[in-house]
């Protein structure tokens, strides 16, 4: 499955909007800071992280209006990523959702200051939502899961083991550890943030979950790496090629194509049995397995 199914897509839209009610508005100042900030967040994104808050959130019997949160948070720390990700000290990368990077279009110390913004934003979105707040020890695990993504545990740690293996040869469990950081580590929160703010409590389902995550974070992150050999650049709204041109150390250059393929479809059928046990309710969490693994872009 290549495409979101039409429930997936509207609760896509549904982000999109839970995202510009979150974000500054542009006519107030710092404009320009606010303009890079929306930029970077709006028009474009598969909103693949939003959409694991909403699909997890709703197995549980969440209601939508406690997860937008949520969903708008981990949006927005990814989008940070991405600006950071791009800029020239990084991936140096001048296309991202079909249009000119972030710091292409504002500058890079705009750029910087958007990425930083973005973050205070994140949690600023997720402490701030008085649904959540009713149960204080729920929302502080919840704030403290996204903390736990975003630092050097998690998605900043794996892009610090991204740029220290460029140019070096990896082992396979090397490789595993920077994707599981780097990408993994956001994907596995927002699974995780949905069932919290579901009132989730059983240990072993969460840890299914986790599971769940940890399965598709990798497959994400390979799916991306093939991706970026196989694609053309129109399809991806970003530079293909990039990996190889930048010495990049990728499940394709480490195990070869046909293992990084088989290596995918293994994570996938893992994410879905990890789920299985949830039956009927795991419906959405199947169709995003499906969609990760096969993606267009
Ligand atoms: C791209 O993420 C960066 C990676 C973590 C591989 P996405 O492929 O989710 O990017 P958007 O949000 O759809 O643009
Ligand atoms: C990006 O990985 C991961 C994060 C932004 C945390 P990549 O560098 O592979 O992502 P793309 O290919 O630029 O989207
Ligand atoms: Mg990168
Ligand atoms: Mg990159
Ligand atoms: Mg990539």
């Amino acid at each position: 499955m290549n495409e979101l199914t039409p429930e997936l897509i509207a609760l896509s839209a549904r982000a999109d909007d839970a995202l510009a009610r979150a974000l500054p508005d542009e006519s107030q100042p710092p404009v320009e800071l606010h303009r890079a900030m929306r930029y970077a967040v709006l028009g474009g994104g598969k909103r693949l992280r939003p959409l694991l808050v909403y699909a997890t959130g709703l197995a549980f019997d969440a209601s939508l209006e406690r997860l937008d949160s949520s969903a708008a948070a981990v949006e927005i720390i990814h989008a940070y990523s991405l600006v950071h990700d791009d800029l020239p000290a990084m991936d140096d990368d001048d296309l991202r959702r079909g249009r000119p990077t972030c710091h292409v279009a504002f500058g890079e110390a705009m750029a910087i200051l958007a990425g930083d913004a973005l973050q205070a934003l994140a949690f600023e979105v997720l402490a701030n939502d008085a649904m959540l707040a009713t149960d204080a020890s729920t929302h502080l695990r919840m704030l403290r899961t996204l903390a736990a993504a975003c630092g050097s545990h998690g998605m900043a740690g794996g892009q610090a083991f991204d740029l220290a293996a460029v140019g070096q040869r990896l082992s396979p469990a090397e490789l595993e550890r920077m994707h599981v950081h780097k990408t993994g580590a956001l994907i596995r929160a927002s699974v995780r943030l949905g069932a919290l703010a579901a009132g989730c409590r059983d240990e072993a389902t969460l840890a299914a979950l986790e599971h769940y995550g940890h399965a598709i974070g990798l497959a994400f992150q390979i799916r991306d790496d093939l991706l970026d050999i196989e694609a053309e650049t129109a399809q991806l709204g970003k530079t293909a090629g990039k990996d190889v041109a930048a010495n990049k150390p990728t499940y394709p250059a480490i195990l070869g194509i046909e293992a990084s393929r088989a290596e995918l479809d293994a994570l996938t059928k893992q994410a879905l049995a990890s789920v299985a046990p949830l039956g009927e309710r795991a419906r959405m969490l199947c169709d995003l397995a499906r969609f990760v693994a096969a993606r267009g872009n």
